[in-house]
This record gives structure tokens, sequence and C-alpha cells, in this order.
């Protein structure tokens, strides 16, 4: 089944999510694109709850967040329940976000990671499968009663 991967950025992540959008359509990935389309200042907040609400709503499987370090769309994606916003700076980190965390957004730091690592990087998160048993559990302790 084709994955439907959603992107957005701010201004400080917007030169990685155009090189990722051209570099992932070679995958078998349906990319939706939330914007940012130009490198005009806007708040990182405004694009991380657009596809956070993206995913939620089933519009897009897994999401790809960035802005220039990646730390404050991973803050605010992180505040709607349902959402695991793993940043990450190597493919191993982004491979283990899916097997043991279930991660369903990948966070970038536009300033951070290069657009090769990058590409590294959302490919391990793609390939990787969430491993279920008991990171269940510990799912389940994440959401505060
Ligand atoms: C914007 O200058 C910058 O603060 C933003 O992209 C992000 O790094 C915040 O965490």
């Amino acid at each position: 089944m084709t994955i439907r991967l959603a992107l957005a950025s701010d201004h400080g992540g917007f030169a990685l999510k155009q090189t990722l959008k051209t570099s992932l359509g070679t995958l078998d990935v349906d990319i939706v694109d939330l914007g940012v389309n130009t490198a005009d200042a806007v708040d990182y907040p405004e694009k991380a709850h657009d596809l956070s609400e993206t995913i939620l709503s089933k519009k897009a499987d897994l999401g790809v967040l960035i802005c220039g370090t990646g730390i404050g769309v991973s803050i605010a994606a992180n505040r709607h329940p349902g959402i695991r916003a793993a940043l990450c700076t190597d493919p191993f980190m982004a491979r283990m976000s899916r097997a043991h965390n279930d991660a369903n957004i990948l966070c970038l730091g536009g300033r951070v990671v290069g657009p090769g690592l990058a590409l590294e990087i959302v490919s391990a998160f793609l390939e990787g499968a969430y491993e279920g048993g008991r990171h269940a559990r510990r799912l389940e302790k994440i959401d505060l009663k």
C-alpha cells in the first residue's frame, strides 16, 4: 500500500522540505504538501498543528515536520493526543522511533541536517515498523489520565 506522507515546514525548514519533496518523488509515497510555499517567516506551531490534524484525521499516514532545529515543531505536535512526534538526527533514531515508539511524525532541523542525511533519515523512518508487544504497554502510559 502506498504511504501517504504529509510534509510541512516553517521558513527555517522550507529549503529542506522542497529538497525532500523532490527526492521522495522517486519513492513509492504519495506526498501531501502542507506548505510553506515560500521562505517568508511563519510561526512554526501553525504548521505543526496543521500536520498533526492531517494525521489525526487520517488524511495522511505519516508526516515529516521541519523547522530550523526541529525542536519547536516537535514540542507543538506532541501537544496533540495521538501524535507521537520524534525529533531525529540520524537514521537509527528514525528507525527506532517507528519500531519502539510507533512515531507518526518525524521532525527534522533544516539548519541541523544536510539534505543527504535528511533523506537517509526519512527513508529509515518510512522503512521502520512498529514492533508492538512490550512497547504497546509503554505507549499506553504516555498520555496522562
Ligand atoms: C525560526 O527562526 C526558528 O525559531 C524555528 O524554525 C525553529 O527552529 C524553532 O524551534
